[in-house]
């Protein structure tokens, strides 16, 4: 450590009084580590793969401008948010995320675009309240909750959601099939496990690879929404292509953040983990390797909008 550096630490100290430790709620995300760089980089590389392979980020909306005022829960690094800006100047955005360190750097993102009058982002723990008004949100979105909720988490969670979400305003849900086809055995073991993981953690309702995104237009028109539809989406990852190099990137880094969560949940020894990772990488460098993920997005109504008066 440098004198400069115990120098700073010390005339700190001085300046601030001891601050009692922050209590952080356990996370339920499937990487623990809110500060992990790795798992950062890992949701910019997911981000873009997602929206570009879906089409961009409101692709079934017929008249995104409609929407003037959206909400992102959980936007990890905050591109969608970005993106949806961007497409509409008009419209403001606010990302929340428990992690402080996913919002600072979307906040740094968003002034780096010149996006920082449209879009804000907050550190907020979705699963306690959202700290907005009744009926502010013109939109609400939610990407991948698999990740964090559990099954019994989802009422309040949508009912929080419609709280937020103004009479004739739009509550929206993109979610996986947790098992991503593809042609090598040894990332469909991975995607196996994390499937029995995910099941003996909460987060599916069955487990069967889609057994969240099968119950998402039940559990939409059980807790309030009205009209709901929904869009499935399979994004193909062939190796040798933009997409596939992203996806290669995506499943190199989330074998290691989502370690933890993996051995805790399934049992997988260290060893036998090590040769798994070491025969995915192996496996999708093959030229001829090819991957599917099916996302599906289910969207509602929030009732209640005053109907035009006629006459
Ligand atoms: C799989 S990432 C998805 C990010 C983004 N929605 C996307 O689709 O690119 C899930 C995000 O949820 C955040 N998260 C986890 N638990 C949360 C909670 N209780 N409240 C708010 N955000 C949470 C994580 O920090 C992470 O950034």
């Amino acid at each position: 450590m440098s004198d400069e550096t115990t120098n700073d630490q010390t005339q700190h100290e001085r300046q601030t009084p001891p601050q009692p430790p922050k209590r952080e709620h356990p996370s339920t995300y499937v990487v623990q580590d809110r500060e992990n760089e790795r798992e950062l980089r890992r949701l910019t590389i997911q981000d873009q793969m997602i929206t570009n392979g879906m089409g961009g980020v409101l692709p079934e909306q017929p008249d995104p401008t409609i929407f003037q005022r959206v909400l992102d829960v959980g936007c990890g690094t905050g591109g969608w948010a970005m993106e949806a800006a961007r497409n509409d100047p008009a419209m403001s955005v606010v990302g929340i995320d428990i992690s402080q360190r996913m919002m600072e750097y979307a906040r740094a993102q968003a002034a780096a675009q010149h996006l920082g009058d449209q879009v804000e982002f907050q550190v907020m723990d979705a699963l306690r309240i959202l700290e907005f008004p009744d009926a502010f949100f013109d939109l609400v979105n939610l990407r991948f909750g698999i990740s964090f909720l559990r099954t019994w988490d989802w009422p309040k969670m949508l009912s929080e959601l419609l709280r937020v979400t103004r009479p004739g305003g739009i509550i929206r849900v993109t979610d996986e099939e947790v098992i991503h086809l593809s042609n090598s055995p040894a990332l469909t073991q991975f995607w196996e496990l994390f499937q029995l993981s995910f099941y003996r953690a909460g987060h599916l309702f069955a487990n069967t690879t889609s057994g969240l995104t099968d119950h998402l237009p039940r559990l939409l028109t059980q807790h309030g929404c009205q009209s709901v539809q929904a869009k499935a989406h399979a994004l193909a990852l062939p190796a040798r292509t933009p997409e596939g190099q992203a996806y290669y990137d995506d499943v190199e880094h989330v074998v290691q953040t989502t370690r933890p969560f993996l051995q805790k949940w399934a049992g997988s020894a260290a060893r036998e983990y090590d040769d798994l990772r070491q025969r995915i990488l192996e496996e999708m460098q093959r030229p001829d390797f090819r991957a599917t993920w099916n996302l599906l997005t289910v969207w509602g109504t929030k009732p209640g909008a005053p109907h035009p008066t006629t006459g």
